[in-house]
């Protein structure tokens, strides 16, 4: 396994480019399940999650083609397929339930292991089911799979009042529902970026939907649809994620590609902590207003909210920030496993339940400390740039699922970052 190696240094300066976002591409990718024409990625990113369902569509029968040292990805799917995802691909990645609504709406039936366990949560499949039983599919569990099958062999439309806006739920049911019979709608659907993105790639395809970024999504199924060419929406978690990099090092950093309308709540906290950002015509430059940082509160929420898969990160500045913050984590039961690595760092931080009490410290020092997720790993590489000594993070095999590139990207703005093989 690699870890790697960073020597708290001094203020960044220059440009990072921002890839296409992991959460739009592995949505857009099943939705090529629902025609027999060729569907065409541009912008995709280069990630181990992106060849995982690459894996797994190409198990289904679906050919995909990388190109363009994988940021072009051309799929295609015709004739029937093979409607088993099996457990030992769907087990390294949740988000391969997304080929559940796809496989049902395009041949009736699927079977679909759980995805198991994850390190942030239980993560049930629930909202997905129920939501599919409603539009007439019959869903069991035998073995760890889900054995869908629709009734009459296609699915129906239905009124669906969603009990939490799920993301992965809102992206199975708006795929699954542009093939079925009449009309879906989805109240309190999720709103985030990423669905706008899969509803404009659906409607290329010839889908009708409207309502998507709001709570509310209406789908009239039609027969078929066609082939289409899209681009992959700026990863907003990514940007988000080396905004942060200015803000804890200092100096100034501009993001190509970046958005202020992708993070607007993300910025406003950046802005009540103390951190300029500005809109560039090449994206956005980041830097801190004065010196210091300001301790700020921040509680997760489903978009237009705080993203959760910031909240990693956002603890990495506010533990050496002016004052005491709370983070308050209400999408995830267990996402603050980076919180005892920072504590080896130095960082103050006190855990209950789904709160965490950061009070800032003057500086972190380096130290070994362990990647547990994805998103945790990079908060342990945002604090240790500006920690004083070495860190070493070990583990690193989560932040490939989700960073491309990580090390060229940091180094190239200053960061003294390198990767090692573990003896
Ligand atoms: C998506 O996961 C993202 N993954 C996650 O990003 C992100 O954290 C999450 O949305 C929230 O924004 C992808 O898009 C591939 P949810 P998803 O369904 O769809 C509960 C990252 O770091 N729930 O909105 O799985 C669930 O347990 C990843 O890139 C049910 O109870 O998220 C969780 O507590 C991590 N029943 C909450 O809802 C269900 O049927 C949010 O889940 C579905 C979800």
């Amino acid at each position: 396994m690699d870890s790697i190696v960073v020597k708290g240094g001094g203020a960044l300066s220059g440009q990072i480019p921002i890839a296409g976002a992991k959460n739009a591409c592995l949505t857009l990718m099943p939705a090529c399940l629902l025609s027999e024409e060729p569907l065409t990625l541009t912008n995709a990113p280069r990630l181990s999650d992106i060849r995982t369902m690459t894996e797994l569509l190409r198990s289904l029968g679906a050919e995909v083609t990388s190109m363009q040292d994988g940021q072009v990805l051309a799929m295609s799917c015709h004739g029937a397929i093979n409607t088993r995802a099996e457990y030992d691909i769907v087990r390294k990645m949740r988000a391969s339930n997304l080929v559940l609504g796809p496989l049902l709406a395009r041949e009736g039936h699927a079977q679909v292991s759980l995805p198991g366990g994850c390190a942030i949560g239980a993560r049930p499949m629930d909202i997905h089911t129920d939501s599919l039983e409603l539009m007439g599919a019959q869903i069991d569990l035998r073995d760890g799979y889900l054995h869908a099958k629709a009734a009459g062999g296609k699915l129906k439309g239905a009124v669906i009042d969603f009990p939490f806006a799920s993301v992965g739920a809102t992206e199975n049911i708006m795929m699954a529902a542009t093939l079925a019979k009449g009309t879906t709608v989805i109240n309190n659907a999720a709103r985030e970026p990423e669905i706008v993105d899969l509803a404009d790639c659906l409607r290329a395809m010839g889908a009708q939907i409207d309502g998507d970024g709001t709570s509310r999504i209406e789908i009239q199924g039609v027969d078929r649809l066609h082939g289409a060419t899209h681009r992959v929406v700026t990863d907003r978690i990514e940007l988000g994620t080396y905004m942060l990099a200015p803000a804890i090092c200092g100096g100034e950093v501009e993001l190509l590609g970046g958005r202020i309308n992708l993070l607007q709540a993300f910025c406003e906290k950046l802005d009540a902590a103390g951190i300029d950002v500005m809109e560039t015509e090449k994206g956005l430059k980041v830097a801190r207003r004065n010196g210091s940082i300001q301790a700020v509160n921040v509680t997760t929420e489903p978009f237009p909210g705080f993203p959760t898969d910031l909240q990693a990160q956002m603890m990495a500045l506010l533990c050496t920030a002016q004052g005491t913050s709370v983070l308050e984590e209400k999408i995830f039961e267990n996402r603050f496993m980076h919180a005892p690595e920072l504590i080896r760092m130095g960082a103050e931080i006190e855990v209950h339940g789904g709160t965490a009490t950061v009070t800032g410290v003057k500086k972190l020092k380096g130290a070994p400390v362990m990647a547990t997720d994805l998103r945790a790993s990079v908060s342990l590489i945002l604090a240790a740039m500006a920690a004083e000594g070495e860190t070493k993070v070990s583990r690193v095999y989560h932040l490939d699922r989700g960073y491309e590139h990580v090390v060229a990207k940091l180094r190239g703005v200053g960061a003294n970052i390198e990767r090692i093989k573990d003896q």
